[in-house]
């Protein structure tokens, strides 16, 4: 079995938002994915960009963005981000109560559609919609803030749903967003990560871009138990 490339998606949420552009193309030739934190300050208490910011920074990179929709009511909001030329759009399942109908719009929208389970929320329930998306993204700290400890027992979450995909031979990518870093993302890519997102261990660093090339080499070595 080959096994997949892993991604590495730094989150602009730890960047200097004074100088966005300029923070993304410092990652440009070293991530796979720019993981953007839309937050409405209702289904989490944080507040942070929305839909004029990512037109703008399309325009400004040819990183994939992987939106991380952390918003009350995505039907309404969630197909616009695909319009915009998002990747990726992935949604929370706590906001939805349609999840395998936004991923379908989503889908003929033209991105990826992406499920993600915030802290307190079981897997088991949403095992079975999976083959409705592209994406599961589970969270390893409460949803809200960059800047928070990894809580190590979520990724008994990663290890089930890669027991799914593995016994369903589903196609999909298995996301984990929350205290990812050095000392951090080599236990996610055993537990069967292959997309990593990280803020503040790549923003926080002096060279963020040398920072990707090092969260890689840990991940890609821990995946293939190297
Ligand atoms: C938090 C966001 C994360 C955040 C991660 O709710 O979803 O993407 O940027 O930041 P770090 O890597 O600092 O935990
Ligand atoms: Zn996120």
């Amino acid at each position: 079995m080959t096994v997949p490339p892993l991604i590495i998606a730094p989150s602009i949420l730890a960047a200097d938002f004074a100088r966005l552009a300029d923070e993304v193309r410092a990652v440009e030739h070293a991530a796979d994915w720019l993981h953007v934190d839309v937050m409405d300050n209702h289904f989490v208490p944080n507040l942070t960009i929305g839909l004029p910011v990512v037109q703008s920074l399309r325009a400004a990179t040819q990183l994939p963005f992987d939106v991380h929709l952390m918003i009350e009511d995505p039907r309404r909001w969630a197909p616009g981000y695909a319009d915009a030329g998002a990747y990726n759009v992935t949604f929370h399942a706590e906001a939805c109560d349609d999840p395998v109908a936004l991923a379908k719009d989503l889908r003929s929208a033209g991105a990826k559609a992406g499920l993600a389970i915030d802290r307190d929320t079981p897997i088991e329930p949403y095992l079975d919609l999976l083959p409705s998306f592209d994406t599961l993204l589970i969270m390893t700290i409460k949803a809200g803030f960059g800047g928070q400890r990894f809580i190590p027992q979520l990724l008994d979450k990663v290890r089930a749903a890669r027991g799914h995909v593995a016994s369903g031979h589903l196609e999909l990518r298995i996301e984990v967003d929350g205290g990812i870093a050095a000392d951090t993302i080599e236990q996610a890519a055993a537990a069967g990560a292959d997309a990593f997102v990280a803020g503040t261990a790549v923003y926080g660093a002096d060279d963020p871009a040398e920072a990707v090339r090092r969260l890689r080499g840990l991940a890609e070595r821990a995946a293939t138990g190297a």
